[in-house]
């Protein structure tokens, strides 16, 4: 069987480049006479990897000097936890927006260990935009500010940086990497990396040097960002290969022009995607047009007894993974860094075909 075009919110398709990259090196990295799942993560070898791995990071996102980059286990969901657990120092409250499924459950992780304030929510709209900034209610006694970059299975995506006052905290998972960021407005940025960076097992926590000054001693070691920084993210055993599957994804991304050069095509992407939904009568997108995510794309159809078919057909042509999230239903096409631009063209074909033939 031919490769498929893999839509899927993640894990989700790599590019084909990497993946021969590791073939090619599996057995033997770099004439070390091992593989790199065999490598002592204390070795020279490993060392390297990992030490290219962090530099290529800063220098894709440029990432400041007075950030620490964690690679860490768990996924964002244990971030969810790390974060009021690590940011709090003594604060009762921390702010968080309401933009979608993930943002809720960061919130009820959240309320585990602090109070809430839930400065905006798009739950009562059926999360179809970003809450007016103007209506944010905001807490200036709160530790920090937590939004959710792009909500990966309601596809609403914030198209600005808030500028609030606070220590601004971005789940990123399902769009870092895909888009120009200052990172300097950021306390700290998170995100799984099954999406845009590698495949499952780590998770990047950048975080400002700042922040990590009052540590809560009584923190499990393996919890605390100041531990894992002092340690560089290796006070356990790091995910290793998965750290290197990072790094070849970098390389990649580096190779092709940077995030610069990605945004363009994530752009191109995404905008004739919405275009062939917005012209057909048969697809529908209910997303504020202006928060419309570029990496997460979902529509219904007019007619829901054809979706099974729509989905066995784009199956049988090698798209595979289009089924919408069972809260939303209908389609979802996820369109990471790695689904090329004639991934989507190809969907767009069989999108008019489909709808011209029913
Ligand atoms: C925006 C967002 N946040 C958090 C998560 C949870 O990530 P993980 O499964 O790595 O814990 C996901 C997973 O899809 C996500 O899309």
């Amino acid at each position: 069987m031919s490769r498929v075009l893999n839509f899927s919110a993640g894990p989700s398709m790599l590019p084909e480049v990497v993946l021969n990259r590791a073939k090619d090196e599996l057995l033997n990295w770099q004439n070390s006479g091992q593989s790199v799942m065999e490598m002592s993560h204390r070795g020279k070898s490993f060392l390297s990897i990992a030490q290219k791995l962090e530099s290529s990071l800063r220098s894709v996102m440029g990432i400041p000097d007075n950030y620490k980059v964690l690679f860490l286990q768990g996924g964002a969901t244990a971030q969810f936890a790390m974060i009021p657990m690590n940011l709090l120092q003594g604060k009762q409250t921390a702010c968080y927006i309401n933009s979608g499924a993930w943002s809720k459950k960061a919130i009820s992780e959240a309320k585990k260990y602090c109070e809430v304030t839930v400065s905006a929510s798009g739950e009562d709209g059926g999360y179809s935009t970003v809450p007016a900034v103007e209506q944010w209610q905001l807490d200036d006694q709160a530790a920090y500010l937590h939004y959710t970059s792009n909500e990966t299975i309601n596809g609403v995506e914030f198209s600005f940086i808030p500028e609030v006052g606070l220590p601004l905290v971005a789940d990123m998972s399902s769009n870092i990497l895909s888009r120009v960021l200052d990172v300097n407005k950021f306390g700290l940025i998170y995100a799984g990396s099954q999406k845009n960076m590698g495949p499952a097992g780590v998770t990047v926590v950048i975080v400002r040097d700042d922040l990590l000054a009052a540590q809560n001693p009584a923190l499990p070691s393996v919890f605390s960002y100041a531990q894992q920084a002092a340690s560089d993210s290796m006070l356990n055993t790091p995910a290793t290969y998965n750290w290197y599957l990072l790094s070849l994804m970098l390389d990649w991304l580096e190779d092709l022009g940077g995030v610069s050069a990605i945004e363009k095509i994530n752009i191109s992407k995404s905008d004739k995607l919405y275009q062939a939904i917005d012209d057909s009568a048969l697809y529908e997108n209910n997303i504020d047009v202006g928060y419309r995510s570029r990496m997460n794309v979902p529509f219904v159809l007019s007619n829901p007894d054809l979706l099974p078919e729509f989905l066995l057909k784009a199956s049988d042509n090698g798209m595979v993974e289009l089924k919408g999230h069972r809260s939303v239903g209908g389609v979802r096409a996820s369109i990471y860094n790695a689904m090329p631009e004639k991934g989507v063209d190809k969907l767009i074909q069989f999108m008019k075909e489909f709808e011209r033939t029913h």
